[in-house]
């Protein structure tokens, strides 16, 4: 089991460039099941969730490989397979987004409900609701969501829940709708860019969708789709790790290759923390003059602040001057990297689902275990900050959605060793190339 072995202190400086999203490129993926052709994917980051979806999709008959120009390429060959398999989906739930596009495209799905999770409880009955309303027949047998479909029906779903929108959720309809016969409007849809760059790419591929990133998608169903060459967007979750690695280390770094729309919210909290940002059209550099003045932050659906960051903002807060508050309105249970923290010296208490964070004048060294995967980003960035040496295990749960974090925090400065073995699900890849 690989590990970080990380000697904190040292403010990071430098810039760095953000890789592609992980949650507009695993949806888009499955959404690939729909082309009548090669559908080719730039700017995919090499995750092992992105390794794990790809299995998934060439169990179902798909060619799947990066190109000499590092596109990920998909086509399907064999339109046969069905399944996708529980051992797959179990361990990458987003793999469940292939039901919506199996059921449009090929008429029939066998796909595994997804299972558990780190950060809380995860149904699906939305995705089910919202295909069922489109006519697909849907029953749960031996742990497997079996579903037929003859045609789906366009239908007018509301699909948000009591937590609000579902993101997978949406995409799963929204794909599926893009061949149903007349027109689907989906009330209370996700509005995140990663929704946006779906429909996009979708449209790309003679889809005609309307209301992508607000609350009501339109989707007036086509009859097939085209492949095509699409470049996902930048990801936000990940650019965002990286300003806050600069900022709870109280160094500066320029994060290149992002869209500073989809940062929006994350940095005004900079901003009233007391960082100093400048931000340019493809690019945005950040500034600590000194520990972060306490910022309180409510988690919610887009465009709130993202789940995805709490955990991250948590570990900044716990150097704050003062005491902040960090809840979550999306994943009641998403603080399992609280006690991780204290470990390190700070002091956080939970309660119910929000953190009650004291700043503490710094943070020392200790061994720490990560246990999801923006867990695992927060416990990095708590390490670089922390005097001494932090080591975190399970990092394997950080290779599923940063790419090469330790590399781009090493290249900023940061003193981070990966211990055991590497990232081994990159040796082992089939997708080599
Ligand atoms: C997506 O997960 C992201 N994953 C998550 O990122 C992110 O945390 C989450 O959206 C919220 O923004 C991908 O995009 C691959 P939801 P998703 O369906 O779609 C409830 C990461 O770290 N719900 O939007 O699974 C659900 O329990 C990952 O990159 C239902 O009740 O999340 C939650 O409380 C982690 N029924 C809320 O809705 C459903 O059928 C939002 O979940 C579906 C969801």
């Amino acid at each position: 089991m690989a590990l970080f072995r990380i000697t904190g202190g040292r403010p990071l400086h430098g810039s760095v460039a953000a890789s592609g999203s992980k949650n507009a490129a695993l949806p888009m993926m499955a959404a690939s099941i729909l082309a009548d052709g090669p559908v080719r994917l730039q700017g995919v980051p090499r995750l092992a969730d992105v390794e794990t979806l790809s299995l998934v999709l060439r169990d179902l008959g798909m060619e799947v490989g990066w190109t000499p120009d590092d596109a990920l390429s998909l086509e399907t060959v064999d339109a046969t397979p069905i399944r996708a398999r529980y051992d797959l989906v179990r361990r990458m739930r987003a793999s469940f987004c292939v039901l919506g596009p199996l059921l449009a495209r090929r008429g029939r799905a066998v796909v595994s409900l997804p299972g558990g999770c780190n950060i809380g409880h995860r149904p699906v009955d939305l995705h089910l609701k919202g295909l069922a309303a489109m006519g697909a027949r849907l029953r749960l047998r031996h742990g497997y969501i079996v579903g037929r479909a003859r045609r789906l029906i366009g239908t007018r779903i509301e699909l948000s829940g009591r937590h609000g929108p579902t993101v997978t959720g949406t995409a799963n309809v929204l794909s599926a709708a893009v061949l149903a016969r007349g027109t689907t409007t989906i009330i209370g849809a996700a509005m995140e860019p990663e929704i946006v760059d779906l429909g996009n790419m979708l449209n790309a591929m003679g889809g005609r969708i309307s209301g992508l990133g607000t609350a009501t998608i339109r989707i007036a169903g086509v009859q097939r789709l085209n492949g095509t060459i699409y470049r996902v967007i930048p990801d936000r979750i990940e650019a965002a790790t990286l300003l806050a690695a600069a900022a709870i280390t109280r160094g500066s770094a320029t994060v290149t290759g992002v869209v500073p729309d989809h940062l929006a919210v994350v940095l005004d909290m900079f901003r009233r923390a007391g960082f100093q940002l400048e931000v340019g059209d493809d690019w945005v550099s950040i500034t600590a003059n000194g520990p972060p003045r306490p910022v309180s932050i409510t988690a919610a659906p887009y465009p709130g602040a993202a789940s995805d960051l709490q955990a991250q903002w948590t570990a900044l807060m716990s150097l704050a001057r003062g005491r902040s508050t960090v809840r979550d309105r999306v994943f009641a249970n998403r603080f399992l990297h609280v006690a991780e923290l204290n470990r390190l010296g700070a002091q956080i208490q939970r309660r119910r689902s929000t953190a009650v964070v004291t700043g503490v004048r710094s943070l020392a060294g200790a061994a720490v275990t990560a246990s999801d995967l923006r867990a695992s980003a927060a416990l990095v960035l708590a390490g670089l900050a922390a005097r001494g040496r932090t080591t975190v295990r399970c990092v394997h749960h950080l290779d599923r959605g940063y790419e090469g974090l330790d590399h781009k925090l090493t290249r900023l400065g940061g003193q981070i060793e990966r211990i055991g073995d590497g990232e081994q699900w990159l040796a082992s890849s089939p997708l080599r190339g």
